[in-house]
C-alpha cells in the first residue's frame, strides 16, 4: 500500500525522493507528494495521480539546496483521491507522511475540535499530524512519545518539524519501515526496493522505537528513552533484480525468473537427496508434535496453501484446513499446542495474515511462516520461518512468489511424511527427484510463450469466463481465475468441475468461455466428461492438459495447451506458468497496465 521514502544527507533530496517514489510505485497508489527543507523552511509539492505528474511539478519548480525531505505515494483509505488528501500533511509545526490507518481518528478529531482545530483534508493522517503538533512543546521525541500513546491503529510515520532542519523522525506500529545509513546520508523507506540503490545492508525499525535520521547517522530510542541498537540485515539480491531487465513488464520478467527462483528456494533444503529444514532451524518436533495444521493467508498466497493442504494430507496424512486470513480470526478457529499454523506471505506484511499469527500464538499453537521478504513483520513474529528466494516481486500480480511458495509446501509435505514414517528415505528421494524434474520442465513451458499469446487472442472479446478443474487442478483454477480478474479485468469464476451441474451450468452459453485444467490422472476421465458437458452447451473450451489422449480433439476443446508430461502430483509448477501467461497476454492485448492494475496494492497492510 502507501509508499514511504525519507532522505537526509549530501544529495539533492527532491531527486532522491522522486526516484524512490517511482521505485515504490509497484506497491499501488493514487497520489504522490514530497516535502523538503528549503532554506530552513518546509515546502510541500503534492498531487493526485502518478509519480510522473509529481516529478513534472517538482521539475517545474525552482528549488534551492534541498537535502532533507520525505516522500509518499498514497493508496486512498479515508477520503477520496485529491491533491488535498495527498500526503505530506502539515499542521502547525508538523509535516508528516503515513502508511496505515488511525483507527481512533474520529474521537481525536472531536477532541481537537474542542480546541477549535479543524483539518482541511478528509484523511485520518492529517489528524495524526494535528495530534503530534498538539503534543509538541519544542522536543520532537517527547511529542512523538506522547502522540504514540494517543494514536490507535497502524502506522509508519516520517515526520519533519518546523525549525528543525536536516532531521527526520520516524516511528511505526505495524506498517513496515526499513532504513540504512551510508556516506551519502540516511534513508528510510517502506521497503528495500527503494533502499537497494544505497546499500544492501539495512535494518527494520523496531515497533514503537523512534528513529532520528540526520546526514551523519541514524539514532534509535525506545519510548523509555533507552538507546536501541539496530539489528542489521543483508539482502541477497542486486538492483538488477528490481529492474525489468529488457522485458516489457515486470510480470513477464518474473514469470521467466521462476526456474531460478524455484531452484534457489529448494536447493539449500535438499541434503543427500532428502528434504531438510536444518539450516532454517525448524526442528522435526514441529511436525512430530502436530496433530492438525491450519493454513491461512490471503489471495494468491492462500491458493498456494490449498495446494499445500492437498499434498500434506495426501502424503503426511495429517488433517489440514485452509482459510483466508481475513476470515480466519473471526471464525474462532480451534487451536492448541498441537496445532501448527502455517501462514504464507510474499511481503511478510499483510495485515490479516499477521493478525492470524498473533491469534494463533495466543492459543498456544506453533506458527510457521513461508515468507519472501527477509526481516518482515510476519517473519519476525512467527516461531519458525521458511524464506522463499524469489527475489523482489514488483508486479502486483504474484507469479514467482506463488510458485516458490508451492515448492516449500512440497518440501514440508515430504519432510513431514519422512519424520512421521509415512515416507521411507527411498520414497522421499524419489519424490525430491520428481520435484526437481518438475521445476526443470518449467523451462519447456517458458519456451512456448508465443503459443499462449495465440490462445489468449481467443479471449479478446470475453467479458466472463469459467476456470474449471478437479483436485490440484481446482486449486490452480482458483489461482488462474484470480490472476485473470486482477490484471485483465475479465470477470472469471473458478469452479470445481464436477459441481457445475449443481446450478452453475445454467450460465454456460456460447458467450461463456471455459478454461479447463486436466492434469490429474485419478480424475482425468471425469474431467473430460465435465468438459463435454460444457462443450455440449456451446462453451468455447481452452483445455490445459499434460495428457496425450487421442480422444481429445476439437469435439471437446477449441484450443489445447499441452504441458510437459510429468508425475501429476507435480503438475502445478507447469500449470502455474500457463495460467500466468494467459492472464498476462489477455491484459497486454487489452492494453492494460499489467504491472499496476487499478485499485490494487502489492502489499495490503490494512485489514
Ligand atoms: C496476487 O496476485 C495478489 N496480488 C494478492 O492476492 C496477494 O497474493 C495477497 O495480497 C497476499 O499478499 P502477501 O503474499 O504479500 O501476503
Amino acid at each position: 500500500m502507501c509508499g514511504i521514502i525519507g532522505f537526509t544527507g549530501h544529495l539533492d533530496a527532491t531527486k532522491v525522493l522522486t526516484k524512490g517514489l517511482a521505485e515504490l510505485e509497484y506497491r499501488g497508489y493514487d497520489s504522490a507528494g514530497i516535502a523538503f527543507f528549503e532554506n530552513e523552511e518546509i515546502r510541500t509539492i503534492k498531487t493526485a495521480g502518478k509519480v510522473a505528474c509529481l516529478k513534472e511539478k517538482v521539475e517545474a519548480s525552482t528549488i534551492n539546496d534541498a537535502t532533507c525531505g520525505i516522500g509518499h505515494t498514497r493508496w486512498a483509505t479515508h477520503g477520496g483521491v485529491s491533491d488535498t488528501n495527498s500526503h505530506p500533511h502539515t499542521f502547525g509545526n508538523v509535516t508528516l507522511i503515513h502508511n496505515g490507518i488511525i483507527e481512533n481518528y474520529k474521537e481525536l478529531q472531536a477532541e481537537l475540535a474542542l480546541q477549535g482545530k479543524t483539518p482541511i483534508s478528509q484523511t485520518d493522517t492529517e489528524i495524526a499530524a494535528m495530534i503530534i503538533d498538539d503534543c509538541f512543546d519544542g522536543d520532537p521525541i517527547e511529542a512523538i512519545k506522547k502522540a504514540d500513546a494517543r494514536l490507535d491503529g497502524q502506522y509508519g510515520f516520517c515526520i519533519m518539524f518546523k525549525g528543525i532542519p536536516g532531521k527526520i523522525f520516524c516511528i511505526r506500529n505495524g506498517s513496515p519501515l526499513v532504513a540504512t545509513h551510508t556516506e551519502k546520508g540516511s534513508v528510510i523507506a517502506s521497503d528495500m526496493v527503494a533502499l537497494i540503490d544505497y546499500s544492501k545492508d539495512y535494518f527494520v525499525l523496531p515497533e514503537h522505537v523512534i528513529a532520528t535520521l540526520t546526514a551523519e547517522d541514524i539514532t534509535l530510542v525506545d519510548l523509555e528513552g533507552n538507546n536501541v541498537e539496530p539489528e542489521m540485515l543483508h539482502v541477497d539480491w542486486d538492483i538488477e533484480a528490481a529492474m525489468k531487465g529488457g522485458y516489457d513488464y515486470f510480470m513477464l520478467k518474473e514469470i521467466h525468473d521462476q526456474p531460478a527462483a524455484l531452484m534457489n528456494t529448494i536447493t539449500p533444503r535438499i541434503k543427500d537427496g532428502l528434504p531438510t529444514f536444518e539450516a532454517d532451524n525448524v526442528p522435526d518436533e514441529v511436525f512430530t508434535n502436530c496433530n492438525r495444521i491450519l493454513i491461512t493467508a490471503c489471495g494468491t498466497a492462500m491458493h498456494a496453501g490449498l495446494v499445500g493442504k492437498n499434498l500434506i494430507e495426501r502424503i503426511a496424512r495429517v488433517p489440514v484446513t485452509v482459510d483466508v486470513a481475513s476470515e480466519f480470526r473471526y471464525n474462532d478457529p480451534i487451536m492448541d499446542e498441537h496445532t501448527l499454523v502455517i501462514t504464507i506471505s510474499q511481503s511478510g506484511e499483510t495485515a490479516d495474515t499477521l493478525a492470524a499469527i498473533r491469534l494463533a500464538k495466543e492459543h498456544g499453537a506453533k506458527t510457521l511462516s513461508i515468507v519472501n521478504v527477509k526481516g518482515s513483520t510476519i517473519a519476525r513474529e512467527s516461531d519458525y520461518v521458511l524464506y522463499t528466494h524469489a527475489g523482489p516481486e514488483i508486479a502486483v500480480a504474484s507469479t514467482k512468489a506463488y510458485t516458490v511458495q508451492l515448492s516449500v509446501f512440497y518440501l514440508i509435505a515430504a519432510r513431514f511424511a519422512l519424520v512421521t514414517n509415512k515416507f521411507t528415505e527411498d520414497d522421499a528421494r524419489d519424490y525430491i527427484t520428481k520435484l526437481q524434474q518438475a521445476i526443470e520442465s518449467v523451462n519447456e513451458v517458458l519456451a512456448n510463450e508465443k503459443d499462449f499469446e495465440d490462445v489468449s487472442a481467443s479471449l479478446d472479446t470475453a467479458e466472463n469466463l469459467f476456470y474449471i478443474g478437479r483436485g490440484l487442478d481446482y486449486c490452480l483454477a482458483m489461482e488462474g481465475s484470480l490472476k485473470l480478474k486482477e490484471i485483465s479485468y475479465i470477470h472469471s469464476e473458478a469452479y470445481a468441475a464436477g459441481e457445475l451441474k449443481h446450478g452453475t451450468i445454467s450460465l454456460i452459453t456460447e458467450d461463456m468461455p471455459v478454461i479447463a485444467i486436466a492434469t490429474q490422472n485419478g480424475v482425468y476421465s471425469k474431467m473430460i466428461s465435465n468438459i463435454r458437458e460444457v462443450k455440449a452447451r456451446g462453451a468455447k473450451v481452452i483445455l490445459i492438459t499434460n495428457g496425450d489422449d487421442q480422444n481429445v480433439d476439437e469435439s471437446i476443446c477449441s484450443f489445447q495447451v499441452s504441458i510437459p508430461k510429468i508425475d501429476d502430483m507435480f503438475a502445478p509448477f507447469t500449470t502455474s506458468v500457463v495460467i500466468q501467461y494467459l492472464a498476462y497476454f489477455c491484459a497486454v492485448r487489452r492494453a492494460l497496465n499489467v504491472d499496476q492494475p487499478r485499485n490494487l496494492a502489492k502489499s495490503v497492510t490494512v485489514e
